[in-house]
C-alpha cells in the first residue's frame, strides 16, 4: 500500500452479508480504510452483476442493495473516508465493457474457471445468458474504470483478476498506456478464506440456510450456534472429539482471540488447550458452543448497534449512496475520456483532428 494505491472491491447484492463475508473481506476492508494508506478506496454494490443471473428478480436485487449498504455502514465502512457506490449508476462502466468485449475471445471466456463453475451451479449449461457469460468483462471494466491497483477479494476471484489484467494489458498494448493493471489482495488468514456453514457444509449459502447474518439478533445467533454441526462421532462427553470438519472449531479459529479466554472461559489459557481437551475426550460440545456464542456476540453486538442507528434514517443512507455514485462517476468519466482519446473516438474535443481533416479535404 502507498499513496499511489487505489483499492476497489464489491459485492453482489443477492442477500444480506454474513459472518463469512465479515471474516473473509469486510473486516480487512475496514482495516485498510483505517490504515488510510491509499490514494482512493472504492467499495461498491454490484447490482448490475447481480442481475446477470437474477434478471427475472429485480425486486430481490433492489431490496438487497439497501441491506448491503446497511451492512457496510454497520461494520464500520465510512463514506467520509472511502467512496461507496452502486454499479448500475455508473454508465461509464457499460461503455467500457462494450469496448473491452473486442479484446476478449469467446473461448477465453469459456476457459474462465469461475464462470465454468457458476454456469454449472446455475444449470445454465444449455442456455447461458450472454450478460452472465460476459460478466468477467464487465468486472474488468469495474476495475479498470477506477484505475484500481489493488482488489481485495477471495481465492475464487483470482481468475476474474487474471482476465481483467489480460484485458488491461491488451488495451494498453493496442492503444497505448492508458489503464492500470490490477492485482488481487488475498485474505491473510487461511481459515478466513472460506468459513463453512453452521451445518459444516463447505460454504455459507442462503439457499442452504446455514448462514449467520451480520444483522441477526442476539437470540437468533445463539440459536444457530447452539445447533451447529460439530463431530458426529463425539456422542458422549467422554468420547474423544475430532477437529477436522468441525465447524465450531473452524469458527473459533477465525474469531477467537487471546483476550476471549480471560473474559469468557478462564479455565483455559488458549485455544490449543481447548482443542487438546476436546480431542482427548471429556469436553462437551455445549461448553465449546457457549464459548463461541460469547465471542460472536461480542464481535457482532457493536455491528448490530451501529446498524440499528443507520436504520433510523434510511433517506440519509440513500443520500450517502447517491453522493458516492456522483464521486465514483467523476473518476470513471475521467478514465473514459482517456479511453476514448486512446481509441481515437474523441471526435469533438480534438482540435488537431479537425484541423488535419480540414487540410486533407482542402482544395
Ligand atoms: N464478482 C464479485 C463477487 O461475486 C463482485 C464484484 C463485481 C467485484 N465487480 C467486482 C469484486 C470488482 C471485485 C472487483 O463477489
Amino acid at each position: 500500500m502507498s499513496k499511489e494505491t487505489v483499492i476497489l472491491t464489491g459485492d453482489r447484492p443477492t442477500g444480506r452479508l454474513h459472518i463469512g463475508h465479515y471474516v473473509g473481506s469486510l473486516k480487512r476492508r475496514v482495516e485498510l480504510q483505517e490504515a488510510g494508506d491509499f490514494k482512493k478506496m472504492f467499495v461498491f454494490i454490484a447490482d448490475a452483476q447481480a442481475l446477470t443471473d437474477n434478471i427475472d428478480n429485480p425486486e430481490k436485487v433492489r431490496q438487497n442493495v439497501i441491506e448491503v449498504a446497511l451492512d457496510y455502514l454497520a461494520v464500520g465502512l465510512d463514506p467520509s473516508k472511502i467512496t461507496i457506490f452502486i454499479q448500475s449508476q455508473i454508465p461509464e462502466l457499460c461503455e467500457l465493457s462494450f469496448y473491452f468485449m473486442d479484446l476478449v475471445t469467446v473461448s477465453r471466456l469459456q476457459r474462465n474457471p469461475t464462470v465454468k463453475t457458476e454456469i454449472g451451479m446455475r444449470g445454465f449449461e444449455s442456455s447461458i445468458p450472454v450478460g452472465f457469460f460476459t460478466y468477467p468483462i464487465s468486472q474488468a471494466a469495474d476495475i479498470a474504470a477506477f484505475r484500481a491497483t489493488t482488489v481485495p477479494a477471495g481465492e475464487d476471484q483470482k481468475p476474474m483478476l487474471e482476465q481483467a489484467t489480460e484485458i488491461v494489458r491488451r488495451f494498453n498494448y493496442i492503444y497505448g498506456d492508458t489503464l492500470v493493471e490490477p492485482s488481487i489482495l488475498l485474505p491473510q488468514n487461511q481459515v478466513c478464506c472460506r468459513l463453512p456453514g453452521t451445518d459444516g457444509k463447505a460454504k455459507m449459502s442462503k439457499s442452504l440456510g446455514n448462514c449467520i447474518y451480520l444483522a441477526e439478533t442476539a437470540q437468533e445467533v445463539k440459536k444457530k450456534v447452539m445447533s451447529m454441526y460439530t463431530d458426529p462421532l463425539h456422542v458422549h462427553v467422554e468420547d474423544p472429539g475430532h477437529l477436522e470438519g468441525n465447524a465450531v472449531f473452524t469458527y473459533l479459529d477465525a474469531f477467537c482471540q487471546p483476550q476471549h479466554f480471560e473474559a469468557f472461559w478462564p479455565d483455559y489459557a488458549n485455544l490449543d488447550e481447548v482443542k487438546e481437551h476436546y480431542q482427548r475426550g471429556g469436553l462437551g460440545d455445549m461448553k465449546v458452543k457457549k464459548f463461541l456464542n460469547n465471542i460472536l456476540q461480542a464481535e457482532l453486538e457493536p455491528i448490530r448497534q451501529r446498524r440499528a442507528e443507520f436504520e433510523k434514517d434510511i433517506p440519509a443512507v440513500y443520500e450517502m449512496l447517491r453522493k458516492g455514485c456522483e464521486e465514483a462517476r467523476e473518476v470513471a468519466a475521467k478514465t473514459l475520456d482517456d479511453v476514448r482519446r486512446a481509441m481515437k473516438i474523441n471526435y469533438f474535443d480534438d482540435a488537431e483532428l479537425i484541423a488535419e481533416q480540414s487540410k486533407r479535404f482542402a482544395r
